[in-house]
């Protein structure tokens, strides 16, 4: 019962009102479905982010989810406010969320962007990310490529994490700090601020 006094102290921070939903999954502990509950009020009904700031969660690929909430949980991950929320679960039911937020639907964030920075942003894109991040991107081929979305995503978001993995303050593979630092060096935050447009642009 502990669990569930923390699900509805959670919910209630988020601003949710508990509806009597069910709780338990039959296997001990919340549903994944409960779970994710309590990340609605800032990450949007099944994960679509309706707030800039926080990202879109819906169709994230599990392991990315499981190692960005292991990187919170440690503090590898800079975070306003995720350090804390991750420490409140367990291994067992971060992997109930992540299989939860995998199987809900992407949409693209409602956001504007600027056609001639996006178009800069595509052609750094293809010279420096697309390895990894194929079709620009792409919530499919982050899905294959088990990284995180970026066309689509919220553009304040990806400009925190960029800035984080720019600035050192973040850890990256290796390979992709290669290619960013290279590209910060060559085009400045102007060509952060170009991928940016780009992938809001999608
Ligand atoms: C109070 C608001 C809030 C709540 C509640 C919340 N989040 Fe977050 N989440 C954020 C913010 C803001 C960020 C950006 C990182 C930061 O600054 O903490 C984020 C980032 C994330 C990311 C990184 C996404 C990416 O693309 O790398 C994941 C994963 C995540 N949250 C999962 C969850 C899960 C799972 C829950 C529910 C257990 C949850 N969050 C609850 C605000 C919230
Ligand atoms: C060698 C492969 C590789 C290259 C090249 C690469 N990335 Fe990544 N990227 C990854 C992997 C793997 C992850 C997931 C692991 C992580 O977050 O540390 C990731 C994660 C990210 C994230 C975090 C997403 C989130 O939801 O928080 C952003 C943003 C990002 N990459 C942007 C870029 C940009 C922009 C470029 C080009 C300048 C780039 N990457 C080049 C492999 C790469």
């Amino acid at each position: 019962m502990k669990k569930v006094k923390a699900l509805q102290a959670a919910m209630v921070a988020c601003g949710l009102a508990l509806t009597g939903a069910v709780f338990a999954d039959g296997h001990g502990g919340p549903s994944a479905e409960a779970l994710s509950y309590s990340c609605a009020g800032c990450h949007g009904t099944n994960g679509l982010s309706s707030g800039p700031a926080s990202p879109t969660l819906a169709g994230m690929p599990k392991s990315v989810m499981i190692e960005t909430m292991q990187g919170f949980k440690s503090g590898d991950i800079p975070a306003t406010i995720m350090g804390r929320i991750a420490k409140g679960y367990t291994d067992a039911e971060i992997e109930k969320m992540g299989d939860f937020f995998a199987k809900q639907k992407f949409m693209s964030a409602q956001q504007s962007s600027d056609a001639m920075l996006a178009k800069k942003g595509a052609k750094l894109h293809d010279k420096y990310c697309e390895k990894c991040h194929s079709e620009g991107g792409s919530i499919e081929m982050a899905v294959e490529d088990e990284v995180g979305v970026l066309a689509g995503q919220w553009k304040p978001y990806l400009h925190y994490s960029l800035n984080d993995f720019v600035s050192g303050k973040r850890p990256m593979p290796k390979k992709m700090k290669k290619k960013l630092e290279t590209m910060h060096k060559k085009e400045g935050d102007a060509g952060i601020q170009a991928l940016l447009e780009f992938y809001a642009g999608k």
